[in-house]
């Protein structure tokens, strides 16, 4: 088994720097200091923001095969270092070793979509001679970076939600300063370990993390062009008021919903519903929280359900054998248990599950919950959905859509009608269909509506966020 080391350092203007030891991680399983890193002050953030200013124009000028260069060595460090990644993040986020696994996976594609895209980025010719006025006239348009960027990314995903800021950000030329969540920072520190093994220019990126004083700079400094966050909604709206000019993109939270119809195959439905609902302690925006059935099939599907979370191994996440880890502090496995409680005291039943152990929450399912319940309207993050019934399609789609949320929703239906139907009505960023709408793979575009967010991830999506639109235009 890997280890850690005891101290990790930061990463200002592409260095490894210790200028203290203020930040304590713990292991979530077991609750106990597992490495010490650094604590960006303000003064440090300031250097390496203007860091970012002093390297936008080398970066903007790095030939695209130097960006792919420095992508793809990523890559080839990261394949080596496969083993220690996904350790660190089962230490860190408490994430079951499978799922660790399976984002160190991810962080690859990631970053390997990133290195194949960045010497793609083209633009267009187009001819202007709509009318008289416009005789002998063409415009080219190309993409530049839109300079110096912020990005904050949170607990649940350490290595590739920074992955899906960081890549399309090397791919583009903009530097960057990023501060990852401070429960899990040792995801983001060791790509910034990988990175300043390159020759980016000096000041391309600092990695920092930062007590919420200093997180303030990443938002409201003016230097930065594009503030990327990703994490809740009220943090995430609340960032966007006083983010002043710059560019924002949003990926917040969802309560996703996931409708299974009558003529769904049951078996496969139920093995993906049990992975969305509970893969890595539901700590997911896109984990599965409303579970919409139609009548005829609901008693037996409730049936299998039942008895495949009851299944579920919960427990220690460096176990093979471990589904269920723990959640990422007691406040947000207390916070949970309290939104069970609440929904029980106003008539739910409990169909399995319930209980909690420390920071270990029991794969639990509920029915008969009223409808103005927390757990089925607010952003549960945790192992936990809500049994529906249905009778009319009209009810399904409506249901999904009475959400304040609107990330991804999935659909179980072998009706053609049906599925083009939904995907004219449904208002999210995306619809998966026969598939749960935890979902993702990481080229597709990826975002929200309503309180879900603005903007799109998914490496092209970002990319094209990330640059601005020059245009030319030529008088023959
Ligand atoms: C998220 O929690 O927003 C990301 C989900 C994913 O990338 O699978």
């Amino acid at each position: 088994m890997p280890t850690l080391k005891d101290t990790y350092p930061l990463y200002l203007c592409n260095r490894a720097e210790q200028p203290n030891t203020d930040l304590e991680v713990t292991d979530k399983f077991t609750g106990e200091v597992a490495f010490k890193t650094a604590l960006a002050t303000p003064e440090i953030i300031d250097k390496a923001i203007a860091g970012t200013v002093r390297a936008a124009e080398p970066m903007a000028r790095l030939a695209s095969y130097r960006r792919k260069a420095v992508l793809m060595h990523c890559v080839e460090r990261f394949r080596e270092r496969f083993d220690e990644l996904a350790y660190s993040l089962c230490v860190e986020a408490g994430k079951p070793i499978g799922d660790a696994e399976g984002e160190v996976t991810r962080l690859i594609d990631t970053f390997e979509i990133a290195a194949e895209e960045s010497v793609r980025m083209g633009g267009e010719v187009m001819p202007l001679d709509i009318s008289e006025r416009a005789e002998g006239y063409q415009a080219i348009w190309k993409r530049v970076p839109v300079g110096p960027c912020s990005f904050i990314s949170p607990f649940n995903f350490p290595l590739n939600l920074a992955a899906h800021k960081i890549a399309p950000a090397l791919a583009v030329g903009c530097p960057f300063v990023l501060k990852p969540a401070s429960k899990t920072p040792l995801g983001a520190l060791i790509i910034g370990e990988i990175l300043a093994e390159t020759d980016l220019p000096e000041g391309a990126f600092s990695i920092l993390p930062a007590s919420r004083d200093g997180a303030d700079l990443f938002t409201e400094d003016e230097r930065l062009k594009l503030l990327s966050f990703t994490g809740s909604d009220t943090v995430g709206w609340a960032l966007k008021a006083k983010a002043g000019k710059k560019k924002v993109v949003l990926e917040l939270g969802g309560n996703a919903a996931v409708v299974i119809d009558h003529d769904a195959d049951l078996d496969d439905a139920c093995e993906r519903v049990i992975k969305g609902t509970f893969y890595q302690s539901g700590q997911s925006c896109i984990s599965v929280q409303r579970i919409v059935i139609h009548e005829d099939v609901y008693d037996d599907f409730r049936e299998k359900l039942v008895a495949a979370a009851k299944d579920l191994k919960v427990g220690d996440p460096k176990k093979r054998e471990t589904f269920i880890g723990p959640m990422i502090d007691d406040d947000e496995a207390e916070r949970l248990e309290s939104w069970i409680a609440e929904a029980v005291e106003n008539g739910a039943t409990v169909l399995c599950g319930g209980g909690r152990d420390g920071r270990l929450v029991e794969a639990t399912l509920l029915e008969n919950v009223d409808r103005s319940a927390k757990i089925v309207n607010e952003e549960a993050f945790g192992p936990v959905a809500v049994l529906m019934k249905f009778r009319d399609w009209d009810d399904a789609l409506a249901e999904v859509n009475r959400s304040e949320f609107g990330l991804q929703a999935g659909i179980f239906t072998r009706d053609l009608f049906k599925v083009l139907d939904a995907w004219d009505r449904v208002d999210v960023g995306g619809l998966m269909v026969n598939e749960i709408p935890s979902y993702r793979v990481d080229n597709m575009p990826y975002g929200g509506v309503k309180n879900s967010g603005l903007g799109r991830e998914g490496v092209r999506f970002s990319m094209e966020d990330m640059t601005e639109i020059r245009n030319m235009v030529i008088r023959r």
